[in-house]
């Protein structure tokens, strides 16, 4: 009896081992593959010469069609040179390619970076249009089938996604990010790298991405493009951090450092940010590269007396591999040989690349195949995607007595303004290799949608910018010929992005007056945004009938803005950033304090302006639908959970319309007292869900310590007790409330 009981014992024990066994026996081959690396790593550092490693610590430009310059070739043979930026296309990495491999002393492979922030040749919307999804397998996808397009041209490397949460609609780089939200911003983060990265990129559709720009670029003072930036610790890590630390737990395999100075000490050199927290706190094993000369600007930041200073900083403070400037390689030698630069920090710096060209596969597969660049790139399915994709991201936000949508069998429709037949504008800021030619307009999109007896007109109307009216008439005429008018203004792709900060937020020239004189017409009409930041288009909201945002929508933005204006598509975007009323309530955003004097109507001593409302014109998370959605039945599971406890937050979602749709069900909580004061409301989850008409469904969150934790005093992040109150709803404004305890255990 004892043996068999003793066997039942053994038998039992050995079941309960064996998941994390399997588990174990699974992590084993990797944990090998790793340590194989490692070896292989130390065994090629051990044989470099210092001009090797500090070959690879630089990268240079390729020219901006895609080739290398002539004087890569030499450095990359003397092993001089270990990556470059904007060479691209099969025919050319292969021969530099080959040059590394069959002629340099240690064949070690040139790394192949490229800016594919938002595709490659199929451009899908830009960052700040895709978040406006709020559908991060969306998201993800698109980035999966730019990895897979860049990987077949012979790019190994994007410089993407960039993570930096953002405020300010003044600052141009707003629309290459994910807005405003810490919380979506990290969804965003991981779907991003997912995509780009997959579970392992050394495969052939996969590239390595990279966390930008490291950190805090987004604060920039006055929204003033590489501004400097004053920010607390505890603003960055609650504000600034969180997209990134999503991106290192997804294994972001780079990182790069910002322009700004950050509290003094410029992003490019701050050891607590590239060293103490990126190294220390994450153990981020990857590599970080600096921004485009970002190592040479600490001598115009007043960091560096001159160039060996902006090295020694940059180097020892964590910048792996310096861009374009070449402080690294001038005067590496020499500040060991004065000691301000120790072998060992040289090493590292060429570890964590070469580790990283080891997880590419680089060393077995150095070389891209011309097979798969002619079948990946552009393909149908890319082509469809995107304009899936578009669809989704665009965020309906006015549509009075239901202007929309828009019959395809009308007679006649005039489609008017600046950006109605504008290749080049809906590929967006840093559009890849996109070629303009590729892209679909508003106007084409129109055309293959309708049906041939509509009759189609044209009229521009003004430029985008510009004072003269002189295309008024022609756009009036064709107003008034037609039964109902699609307005197209906005801003052009060259107005945001890197260096296109504007101090002012209007509808850029004489746009405004463009749509006025249409609407003095009496004709129905519906105006198309095509921008790359919130705008005060207050006059535009207050009396256009309706009002589709579609930011830049990439090459398939004509086609996917005609399936939601006809109604093939029922847009269920949503405003990841918040549209101001005037340029002078900047930064403003939904997640801000309280204050002592909360704004109030009614108390002129309360924090508010003369002169404007103080709400926004359009609140984070808005976006309308076709059809109309009701939130019921708000339920906790417990009026009362302790500090380290789970609640169950849930409600009921009905599509009250007539056609199927998709509702954004966000969920917001708001610690009402702690020992450090906490946003009014703060993103703690959303789910996208698509309802059939007459449909109801209990849409279901959990609240844990990761969602009501914050920073406290002593910057430790815990859970306090307390009150708080949970808002659930289809925006950052509205919605039901509730309200639970946390406990003091
Ligand atoms: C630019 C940008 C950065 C980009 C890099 C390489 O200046 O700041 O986002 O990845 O240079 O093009």
């Amino acid at each position: 009896m004892k043996l068999a009981r003793l066997l039942c014992l053994l038998l039992s024990l050995a079941l309960l081992a064996a998941p994390r066994m399997v588990v174990a026996q699974r992590a084993q081959p990797a944990r090998n593959a790793q340590a194989d690396i490692e070896r292989r790593i130390n065994a090629l550092v051990a044989r470099m010469t210092l001009a090797e490693k500090l070959g690879q610590l630089q990268i240079l430009d390729g020219e901006a069609n895609g080739n290398f310059r002539p004087e890569h070739r030499d450095m990359v043979r003397k092993g001089l040179l270990g990556s470059t930026l904007n060479v691209r296309g099969v025919a050319r990495t292969n021969e530099l390619q080959h040059i590394a491999m069959d002629e340099s002393r240690l064949k070690i492979p040139v790394l192949f970076g490229f800016d594919v922030i938002h595709g490659y040749r199929t451009i899908f919307p830009v960052p700040l249009g895709e978040t406006s999804s709020w559908d991060a397998a969306a998201v993800e996808r698109a980035a999966s089938i730019a990895a897979d397009e860049a990987r077949a041209a012979g790019v190994h490397w994007t410089f993407a996604p960039m993570l930096d949460i953002a405020r300010d609609a003044r600052w141009g780089r707003i629309v290459e990010g994910a807005g405003e939200d810490p919380y979506l911003g990290s969804v965003m983060a991981r779907a991003r790298v997912r995509g780009f990265q997959g579970t392992d990129y050394s495969a052939p559709d996969r590239v390595v991405a990279c966390a930008k720009h490291w950190v805090a670029y987004g604060a920039v003072e006055a929204g003033r493009d590489y501004n400097t930036t004053n920010v607390s610790e505890r603003a960055l890590r609650e504000i600034y951090f969180p997209p990134f630390k999503a991106a290192t737990d997804a294994g972001v395999g780079t990182y790069m450092s910002a322009f700004n100075d950050l509290d003094g000490v410029p992003a490019s050199a701050n050891p607590f940010t590239l060293t103490r927290v990126l190294r220390g706190e994450w153990k981020f094993d990857g590599f970080v590269v600096s921004d485009y000369t970002s190592v040479e600007e600490l001598i115009k930041h007043g960091l560096a007396a001159d160039g060996a200073d902006a090295a020694q900083a940059a180097l020892n403070a964590g910048v792996d591999m310096e861009m374009v400037s070449r402080n690294y390689n001038q005067h590496g030698a020499q500040l060991l040989k004065e000691g301000k630069l120790s072998p060992a920090v040289i090493d590292e710096a060429v570890r964590r690349i070469l580790r990283i060209k080891f997880r590419l596969g680089l060393f077995e597969h150095p070389y891209a195949d011309e097979a798969r660049e002619r079948s990946e790139i552009l393909s149908p399915q890319h082509r469809a995607a995107a304009r899936e994709i578009a669809a989704r991201s665009l965020v309906l936000l006015k549509n009075e007595r239901g202007a929309l949508p828009l019959s395809a069998s009308a007679r006649s429709i005039a489609v008017i303004g600046p950006l109605a037949d504008s290749q080049e504008d809906v590929l967006g800021s840093w559009n890849g290799d996109g070629h303009i030619e590729d892209a679909v307009t508003l106007l084409a999109g129109i055309k293959a949608k309708v049906s041939p007896k509509t009759k189609v007109t044209y009229a521009k109307g003004c430029d985008v910018s510009g004072d003269s009216t002189a295309g008024f008439d022609e756009a009036v005429r064709a107003a008034r010929a037609a039964d109902f008018i699609i307005l197209a203004v906005g801003e052009a792709a060259a107005m945001s992005g890197e260096a296109s900060s504007r101090a002012q937020l209007d509808l850029p020239g004489r746009q405004l007056d463009l749509i006025k004189a249409i609407h003095a017409t009496g004709k129905p009409y519906v105006v198309v945004l095509m921008n790359g930041r919130p705008l005060t288009i207050n006059w535009v909201a207050e009396n256009s009938p309706a009002l589709l945002e579609t930011w830049f929508a990439g090459t398939e933005a004509g086609n996917a803005i005609a399936d939601v204006l006809f109604g093939d598509v029922n847009p269920g975007g949503k405003l990841p950033i918040t549209f101001p009323r005037a340029v002078g309530q900047e930064p403003l955003y939904y997640n801000h304090k309280n204050t002592g004097r909360p704004p109030d109507p009614n108390n002129k001593y309360s924090s508010k302006y003369l002169d404007v409302p103080f709400t926004p014109l359009y609140p984070f998370g808005y976006g309308l639908s076709y059809t109309q959605f009701q939130f019921s039945n708000l339920q906790l599971s417990a009026p009362r959970i302790p500090v380290s406890g789970h609640l169950n937050v849930s409600v009921e979602v009905a599509n009250t319309g007539r056609r199927a749709g998709d509702e954004v069900v966000q969920l917001y909580i708001h610690d009402v007292a702690a020992s450090v004061t906490r946003p009014v409301r703060e993103l703690k989850g959303f789910q996208r869900i698509t309802l059939q008409p007459g449909e109801r469904r209990r849409v279901s969150f959990t609240l844990g310590p990761a969602e009501l934790g914050f920073y406290n005093r002593e910057l430790r992040f815990a859970v306090e007790p307390g009150a708080f109150q949970v808002f659930v709803g289809p925006n950052s404004v509205e919605g039901l409330e509730g309200s639970f305890e946390v406990g003091a255990r």
